[in-house]
């Protein structure tokens, strides 16, 4: 039988704005008019910290090593009981072991899960904490987490949870069970210190990453320019030194942003250019600004239809920089920012642009267009003149799903990172192994900044065949950045969508970028 999801929480406020903001704003309903669901997503399990393991919940044990730490929670016969379960399971406390245990006692679940890197063994307590609260999904019990050894391993447990138990599930209107939503505690000593690394950062994190990837995965008749637009600014009201730009289209004409309005021309949901700064240092800001087609059809260069559902996630890039923004501003980080996202919906229609055409961009260099499913440089082009021309960052790192071509280079484990100084790709990948998103330097070579030159343009955005695809998108991004400002290019296109579920990202939307370039922002400073 078919139970009416009650559990799930009514986005009263939000509904309105997303679902129906075409009638609000325009004269003619866009799409059906249907918002295809009233639901929030599941609630889930809420998060504490306690000195005290509560006597009746289920108890998860992390361990980096074989023995059974000496944690709090169990009685000596149980303690025996796990200790010899252990003993007998080869069991090592390495990355992705778990053993679960019932009967053992008064507690109606013991899980030991371990937390040992396969590469150098150090204990990663985030992931160990996101596999087991994704294992207990089902488990309709209270859960206790214990065996991080200190309050910063505490708080970066709870990092774990808060990603590995996202889901997102609003659009789920025929289920007979929502996930279990029984508090979680994480238990140890020092959890008041804990909590207060939690609320002071990790908790910020969380929220940005989910923001992003709650962006990404909405399907395209609910999230376009507009929406997009709308969805980030009611995430940003009410937060300290944060202004928001918003340039619709007759603005970005007046500008002759020729690039990201054409790129949009093709749709009823007109292209919009948002710019986000926060302000929480002095001096010039670092520019982050992101790729966000909110579908990607391919335009007239139309797409095949195997895999195109994925192109509703071709704003990754920019769902990331404000994911970041919003990270850095709710932790009140002493740092200064400015988010950009591009944004455009990317359609074939009597009004799109054509392979041929030629259009002009904000600073007045002009791009031939070969593919109009090279669209992404195109929005990039007329953002990142914008941005460095009006807010004079000390350095600029773009983010993008630019290429099909980085996913069969990388895989889906790394980013594609670009830079012409070493210095700068330092920065980057510095940040990337401190935040665990890892990015992988691909080349930047003269020879190719020649071949993306155009007959009739000054630059084409496709077509260039001597170049490796990837390389030949950051070239062109790169036409339109003056040499002397620091900058990176990161193309994201392998990583933005997981295939299947890992202890910080269930299947599906990564929300990756948020926790590396939160982490470079902190460290990469004006000179
Ligand atoms: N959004 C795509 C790139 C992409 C592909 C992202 C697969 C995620 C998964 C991008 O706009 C695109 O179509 N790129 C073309 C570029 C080509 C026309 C120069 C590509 O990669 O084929
Ligand atoms: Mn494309
Ligand atoms: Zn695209």
């Amino acid at each position: 039988m078919t139970k009416f999801p009650t559990q799930r929480l009514a986005l009263c406020a939000a509904i309105p704005l997303l679902a129906m903001a075409a009638p609000a704003q325009a004269q003619s309903v866009i799409g059906s008019g249907v918002p295809a669901s009233l639901n929030g997503n599941s609630q889930e399990r809420s998060i504490d910290f306690a000195e005290q393991v509560p006597a009746s919940s289920a108890l998860i044990i992390l361990t980096e090593n074989a023995e059974l730490p000496d944690v709090a929670g169990l009685s000596v016969a149980e303690r025996n009981s796990v200790a010899a379960a252990i003993a007998a399971a080869d069991f090592k406390g390495k990355q992705g072991q778990s053993l679960m245990l019932r009967g053992i006692g008064e507690r109606p679940l013991i899980m030991i899960v371990g937390a040992a890197r396969p590469d150098d063994k150090s204990p990663d307590w985030r992931a160990a904490a996101g596999s087991a609260v994704q294992n207990l999904m089902k488990e309709e019990t209270e859960l206790a987490i214990v065996g991080a050894p200190d309050p910063a391993a505490m708080a970066e447990a709870a990092l774990g949870l808060a990603l590995g138990q996202y889901r997102f599930d609003r659009y789920q209107y025929d289920v007979e069970k929502n996930p279990a939503s029984q508090k979680i505690i994480i238990a140890g000593t020092g959890a008041g210190e804990a909590q207060m690394l939690w609320d002071n950062r990790q908790k910020h994190l969380a929220e940005g990453v989910r923001f992003v990837r709650d962006l990404q995965s909405e399907p395209a008749n609910a999230l376009y320019p507009q929406s997009f637009v709308e969805r980030t600014r009611a995430a940003f009201a009410g937060i300290a030194n944060v202004r928001i730009e918003i340039l619709d289209e007759a603005a970005m004409r007046k500008l002759n942003m020729g690039a990201i309005v054409g790129v949009g021309q093709g749709s009823p949901r007109g292209s919009r250019m948002m710019i986000v700064s926060y302000r929480g240092a002095s001096g010039p800001p670092l520019a982050l600004v992101g790729k966000g087609i909110t579908f990607d059809t391919g335009g007239i260069s139309i797409k095949p239809n195997k895999g195109m559902w994925a192109m509703k996630a071709d704003m990754s890039g920019a769902a990331a920089v404000m994911g970041t923004a919003l990270s850095l501003a709710k932790s009140r980080a002493p740092v200064n920012v400015v988010a950009v996202a591009a944004l455009a919906e990317n359609m074939p229609g009597a009004n799109a642009q054509r392979p041929g055409d030629v259009v002009r961009t904000y600073g007045g260099k002009t791009i031939e267009i070969l593919s109009t499913d090279a669209e992404g440089r195109l929005v990039l082009a007329d953002a990142v003149q914008y941005v460095a021309d009006r807010y004079k960052p000390f350095a600029l790192v773009d983010i993008a799903t630019l290429t099909g071509s980085v996913g069969r280079a990388l895989g889906d484990q790394y980013a594609g990172l670009f830079a012409r100084e070493d210095a700068v790709a330092d920065q980057l990948l510095n940040a990337a192994a401190e935040s665990g998103e890892h990015l992988w330097r691909l080349p930047l070579h003269p020879a190719y900044a020649k071949a993306v030159r155009s007959d009739i343009a000054d630059v084409k955005n496709s077509g260039v065949t001597d170049a490796p695809g990837a390389s030949a998108g950051a070239h062109f991004i790169g036409y339109f950045i003056d040499e002397s400002l620091p900058w990176a290019h990161l193309d994201i296109a392998g990583v933005d969508w997981n295939s299947s579920s890992r202890p910080l990202s269930p299947k599906g939307a990564s929300g990756f970028g948020v926790r590396l370039l939160d982490q470079l922002a902190r460290d990469w400073k004006a000179e």
